[in-house]
């Protein structure tokens, strides 16, 4: 009997400094979705974020300047409230439109960014249109925590990174000093 393994691929992440995190990348045809490239790109994607432990990915990234971000947000409770899980989705062209200006802060992280934590305060309450893996236009509303981490993500399509967003460089720190003296303890 013959075994065939799944293909997987986990990437390079590039990491802050490499000029491709700062261009803006370039908005995918719909035709380029039923490609097996496409469906190759996000299996690296999905492959690299796991392999890394994050909650979200963005095709530059991984060195390809296209407008694909994945997110995956496991339920439970954590630091930042009881979370709704979000199963892994691909977004494709996506697009942020703010609802509301009232801003709120989060500790964010990057993959591009290691061992760093960042305090970064946002919008709260934004919609985001975007194609899905199909090629169909969806839209999605957002509040709180969501809309901080789509934001965040789909920042790197625009050549954005969290630091960029830092009103007070003081509160960009170590991650083992996050936590001695910032992290809230998680309640369950
Ligand atoms: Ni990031």
């Amino acid at each position: 009997m013959t075994v065939i393994l799944e293909r997987m691929a986990i990437r390079d992440v590039l990491r802050m400094g490499h000029p491709l995190l700062r261009e803006a990348t370039v908005p995918c045809d719909p035709a380029f979705i039923g490609s097996d490239e496409f469906a190759r790109l996000v299996t690296d994607m999905a492959d690299t974020l796991h392999q890394q432990g994050g909650i979200g990915l963005a095709a530059p990234q991984i060195g390809e300047s296209r407008r694909i971000a994945i997110i995956e947000i496991p339920g439970g409770p954590s630091r930042y409230g009881e979370l709704q899980s979000l199963p892994l989705t691909v977004f494709v062209n996506p697009e942020i439109e703010v609802l509301s200006p009232e801003e709120g802060g989060y500790w964010e992280g990057c993959l591009s960014v290691p061992g760093l934590r960042g305090f970064v305060e946002r919008p709260q309450h934004v919609r985001v249109r975007y194609l899905s893996a199909t090629a169909e236009r969806q839209e999605l509303e957002l509040t709180g925590f969501y809309a901080t981490v789509f934001q965040h993500e789909f920042d790197h399509l625009d050549g954005r990174l969290y630091v960029d967003h830092i009103k007070d460089s003081r509160l960009l720190v170590f991650e083992e000093e996050y936590e001695r003296y910032y992290a809230e303890p998680v309640e369950d």
